[in-house]
């Protein structure tokens, strides 16, 4: 069964381009990732893979990438009601851990200047070139977020293994950024993640192909049902640019493609925020 789609806030696209700011000191210059959902009972096969119309439509190897994916957070979700997240995964075929945290911030009403602003605020400039910031552009929301990653040692896992608990802990405190851990105070993200838990693993499988000259990702998550008793499959189509308008225009031409191929799913799901209310890790 698809999750049913997010209760909906009324979503103004057209909205005036964020101001390009070329200084140091200054509000971060976003890129964009358009996120799409599409309908798991039509383009997925019964072993929950992509079908064959869908490879064909986007040009995409019958290869996937298998990405182990996992969120640390403490039981009561501390890091998240502070906007922020620590996400580790085992990409295949790639060495080590790739740790990224992350800050987000609703954007209201299409707003990204004043999303870029209050982020600014709150400590964001443009001088911080560890940090990339990104436009989330899902159906019916948008959320700004800034990233920064790291690599950890995998030594001692094989294939797509996740980190334990405590490894996980440990490599997140080892690596934790000063933006990160002085968030709330001095030494507070650290603190958190001495006592993390993980919500997930969720291994998901991503296939790589074209749409209108670039790259497009489709991802798909079996993610657990929030009652713990079986898994939903989420599928979802992405591309990244720089450019605002083509993001704009892009959205609404991806969403009539699929609609016309009877693949689109009506619903706005982060999966980050899916996987952390669908876990109820308790150690
Ligand atoms: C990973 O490596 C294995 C063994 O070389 C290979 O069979 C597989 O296709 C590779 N996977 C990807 C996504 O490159
Ligand atoms: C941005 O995208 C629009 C729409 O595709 C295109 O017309 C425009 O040339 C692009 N601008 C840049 C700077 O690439």
């Amino acid at each position: 069964m698809p999750f049913s789609p997010a209760a909906k806030a009324l979503f103004v696209a057209a909205v005036a381009l964020p101001a390009v700011v070329l200084a140091s000191d200054g509000p971060m210059v976003p890129n964009y990732e358009v996120h799409l959902q599409l309908d798991p009972t039509v383009v997925l096969d019964s072993d929950y893979r992509l079908t064959t119309a869908v490879i064909e439509e986007f040009a995409m190897p019958t290869t996937v990438t298998k990405k182990n994916v996992q969120y640390i957070d403490t039981v009561d979700e501390a890091l998240d009601a502070q906007g922020w997240s620590c996400r580790i995964r085992n990409i295949e075929n790639e060495s080590g851990f790739d740790l990224t945290y992350k800050w987000r911030l609703d954007i209201d009403n299409g707003d990204i200047t004043t999303a870029l602003n209050t982020a600014y605020a709150d400590g964001w400039n443009s001088g911080q070139g560890n940090y990339a910031a990104q436009v989330d552009w899902y159906l019916d929301m948008q959320e700004l977020s800034i990233s920064r990653d790291y690599t950890a040692s995998s030594s001692g896992y094989s294939g797509t293994d996740d980190p334990t608990e405590a490894d996980s802990r440990t490599m997140l405190i080892d690596n934790a950024p000063g933006m990160f851990d002085d968030w709330v105070s001095s030494g507070w993200g650290t603190t958190e993640l001495e006592s993390g838990v993980i919500y997930g693993p969720v291994l998901t499988k991503v296939s790589v192909g074209t749409w209108n000259d670039v790259e497009l990702d489709i991802e798909i998550w079996p993610i657990e049902n929030s009652a713990g008793t079986g898994i939903d499959y989420l599928v979802e189509a992405s591309f990244k640019t720089d450019n605002y308008t083509f993001a704009s225009v892009g959205i609404t031409q991806l969403q009539d493609l699929l609609t016309s191929k009877g693949w689109f799913l009506d619903a706005s799901n982060s999966k980050e925020a899916l996987v952390l209310a669908n876990y109820h890790p308790t150690s």
